[in-house]
């Protein structure tokens, strides 16, 4: 297969925040030969490199120099009855939860509807509603930018943390993921430890269907469809401080609230809380807003530029650090 690298494209198509930015090289990556003839298409001409999935967390904030790898690798291979399943990086999520689900693999229910591809899933442990996806994750098979060698990680390998993965630290940036095993349960057992999630269901003991179509409502409800508006999710982490700081903060801010993190001296806070809070819910800010629906998503309602919901999010982690001492953390990754 030849490589074709089309050149000047425009990227508002491929991202959720739909701002404009183009690339100066651009690859539509299938499978394994095209993606090492476009790593060395990219050492031949010195480009940077940058790997696209679904674009539903990252912000270009200018025009990208280099070198995009589209990563359009389709392909699932159910390995066996228990529920084992290896997927190739570009299927989309949301209907490989629909197509596991309707196999009778369960697990993945309460983590529907999140945009994005397969292959970016370990790289952010995507998680939602009290599932993270390192709980199914068995391996990720990469392929190493600067050597083109493949290699995989184990569970253990990934060093998965909340939002964070081993794929976003150092060395790992170089790694570009292509498949992703998962262990899947042939028995569904719910996971119902969200309260948001409990609330809103009407049994005790519901359906793998019924969890997922409250799931689905409960995002449409609370977050903007980027198909609509454009926006990338969450824009920042949730906060973790310690239980000193949280003690403090209440002295002022009674009602703050707090959710347990695995370590008893560190508590995390929910962004949107601070962010609606410091009066930014709804806010519109020259052409980029934040959502009316949730403090955290920032959005654009049509003609913003990469750069004014850039500097949007500035001042908004500006506003908290003042107000609460807090430094937000950007969960999108802004290139
Ligand atoms: N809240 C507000 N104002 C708002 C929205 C929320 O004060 O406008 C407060 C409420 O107290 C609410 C709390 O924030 O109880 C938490 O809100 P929510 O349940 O919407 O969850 P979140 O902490 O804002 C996280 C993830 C989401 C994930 C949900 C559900 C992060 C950064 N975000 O959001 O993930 O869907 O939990 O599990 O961890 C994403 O990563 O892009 C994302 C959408």
């Amino acid at each position: 297969m030849v490589l074709r690298v089309a050149q000047q494209v425009d990227l508002s198509a491929y991202t959720g925040f739909g701002v404009s930015s183009r690339a100066a090289h651009f690859a539509d990556i299938t499978g394994e030969e095209e993606l090492l003839q476009a790593l060395a298409y990219g050492k031949q001409h010195h480009l940077p490199v940058f790997v696209l999935g679904g674009g539903t967390n990252v912000l270009f904030v200018r025009d990208f120099p280099g070198l995009i790898l589209y990563m359009n690798w389709q392909g699932i291979d159910w390995l066996d009855e228990a529920g084992l399943v290896r997927t190739a990086c570009g299927e989309n999520w949301h209907s490989f939860v629909i197509n596991c689900m309707t196999k009778g693999f369960h697990g993945l229910e309460n983590l529907a509807l999140i945009p994005g591809t397969v292959g970016a899933a370990p790289i952010q442990n995507i998680g939602a509603y009290g599932v993270e996806l390192e709980q199914f994750l068995v391996e990720v098979r990469a392929v190493d930018t600067r050597t083109g060698r493949v290699a995989l990680f184990d569970h253990a390998a990934c060093e998965f943390a909340y939002r964070d993965s081993l794929f976003k630290q150092g060395a790992g940036r170089h790694l570009i993921v292509t498949h992703v095993t998962l262990q899947l349960s042939a028995h569904w057992q719910p996971n119902l430890s969200y309260q948001a999630l409990r609330d809103a269901l009407s049994s005790e003991t519901p359906t793998a269907e019924q969890v997922f179509e409250t799931v689905c409502q409960i995002r449409r409800s609370k977050l903007p469809d980027p198909a609509i508006t454009g926006n990338a999710g969450s824009f920042f982490k949730n906060p973790v401080i310690s239980s000193e700081k949280f003690a403090a903060l209440q002295v002022d801010f009674a009602n703050i609230p707090c959710f347990p993190t695995d370590d008893q001296d560190l508590v995390k806070v929910p962004a949107a809380w601070l962010l609606e809070q410091a009066g930014w819910k709804g806010r519109q800010h020259g052409r980029a807003a934040v959502s009316a629906k949730h403090a955290l998503v920032l959005v654009n309602p049509g003609e913003a530029t990469g750069e004014d919901i850039f500097l949007l999010a500035q001042e908004m982690s500006s506003s908290i650090l003042q107000r609460f001492g807090i430094a937000l953390q950007p969960e999108v990754q802004i290139i």
